[in-house]
């Protein structure tokens, strides 16, 4: 099948690369270790909701409002759990057991900032790679005018992990909408996603190796948690914004 066009993607290695005073039809924030990893697993596991916040002073008190077995508080700065929260961010602490039916109340050092640089476009998800078919499939049948994938990067800086992400998206669009690179690309960056993709696709935990959050979580013991996310469309979940920092399952 022949989709219509134009369709225009643009990616963003950070949210502070993302151009002022404008906002795409679709955003897509990324934060492959760990965030969004972590947001469609909760999803996938039952959780109602997942708010996310850039301060953990603010979530602490949003979330106050909720039933304490209604609500899990996941804090992470630096790679590690911040003390006194349930959870810090590891998407394998996402089981159903522990979050079917609860609100997940979530702030990470980057990922959560992604999230809200975007969060007054029109319609926001949260992708990653075990998701990847899900985001395109929204992407198909919802063909929004302009989508931007947007990486969180390090603090401020480009990350391996996210745009590879970027580009897996990217690459299964192109095929899927049957197009070349110079129809669906509305900047440099979509070309470089790609091309990064298509060098490591077979070998994303091989590249997680190299990442420097990916050394930082290895420093952490997490080598679990970048098997898991370096996993492509294991989920067929989609985090949508249904109100200002608030991800239900699409
Ligand atoms: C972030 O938001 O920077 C990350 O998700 C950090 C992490 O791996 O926990």
């Amino acid at each position: 099948m022949r989709y219509p066009l134009p369709m225009k993607l643009f990616v963003y290695h950070t949210p502070e690369l993302t151009p002022e005073n404008t906002l795409p039809n679709c955003a897509i924030a990324v934060d492959v270790l760990r965030a969004t990893s972590t947001m469609v697993t909760a999803l996938a596991a039952g959780a109602e909701a997942v708010q996310v916040f850039s301060d953990l002073d603010q979530l602490l008190q949003v979330s106050e409002a909720w039933a304490p077995e209604k609500r899990i508080r996941a804090g992470e700065r630096g790679g590690g759990k911040v003390e006194g929260f349930d959870f810090g961010n590891s998407p394998l602490d996402c089981t159903p057991d522990r979050v079917a039916g609860c609100r997940l109340f979530i702030s990470t050092t980057n990922g959560t900032r992604a999230l809200t640089r975007v969060q007054q476009a029109e319609t926001v998800l949260a992708g990653a790679l075990i998701n990847r078919d899900a985001v395109v499939q929204h992407l198909l049948t919802h063909h929004p005018d302009s989508v931007w994938i947007v990486g969180s990067g390090w603090e401020g800086s480009f990350s391996l992990e996210d745009t590879v992400c970027a580009g897996a998206i990217a690459h299964r669009l192109m095929e899927k909408l049957g197009c070349g690179l110079e129809e669906l690309a509305g900047n440099d960056e979509v070309t470089d996603a790609i091309s990064l993709y298509q060098h490591w696709h077979d070998r994303l935990l091989d590249l997680f190796h190299h990442a420097s959050h990916g050394k930082r979580l290895l420093r952490l013991n997490c080598l679990d948690d970048l098997k898991y996310c370096a996993q492509t469309d294991i989920l067929d979940v989609l985090p949508i914004q249904k109100e200002t920092g608030v991800l239900i399952k699409a």
